[in-house]
């Protein structure tokens, strides 16, 4: 197969309401200059299209699949499940429990179906479109300099002193 160098990113997400988190990490990829998509995918309502989605996804050009979803999340898990595509899980909070239920539901895959599972909430979404941008930078040079230039100029932002 022909290595393709310029791999999208789809960020997916169990429902509108998972946007105003999913969205810090989509600014991120575009800074970078990646390809990206988003989608609302729910395992539980829309069962038929994450089917779709996940099992077109490497024939479509996607490198890495970033799936939000809140509550009982299965979003991610199930994705995985369809796709060798890397995964990775960002835990929305969700208003009852705070997301530790959505933590716990990403985080507990079984052996054999993996899912990379970053913090809950904002702090997930930005992390995950970091390292979703460092998988892509493997084999693409231009994003790799842009994502040590971001890393350069975060630690050049850290004052040494407090006020
Ligand atoms: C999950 O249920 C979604 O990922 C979302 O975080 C949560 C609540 O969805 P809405 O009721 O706001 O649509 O499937």
């Amino acid at each position: 197969m022909k290595k393709n160098k310029n791999l999208k990113v789809s960020i997916v997400m169990g429902s509108q309401s998972d946007y105003k988190t999913m969205k810090l990490g989509v600014k991120i990829l575009k800074n970078m200059g990646i390809k990206l998509e988003t989608k609302i995918i729910s395992a539980h309502r829309t069962p038929a299209r994450m089917y779709d989605f996940a099992s077109s996804a490497e024939k479509k050009g996607i490198g890495v699949i970033i799936a939000g979803a809140g509550g009982s999340a299965h979003l991610p898990g199930m994705i995985s499940a369809l796709t060798s595509v890397p995964v990775l899980g960002v835990p929305i909070e969700s208003k009852k429990l705070k997301g530790l239920d959505s933590l716990l539901s990403i985080a507990q895959m079984p052996k054999g179906i993996p899912v990379g599972t970053l913090a809950i909430g904002e702090d997930g979404a930005i992390n995950a479109a970091l390292l979703a941008a460092s998988i892509i930078a493997n084999n693409n040079p231009i994003v790799k300099k842009k994502l040590n230039s971001w890393r350069l100029s975060q630690t050049r932002s850290v004052k040494k002193n407090p006020k």
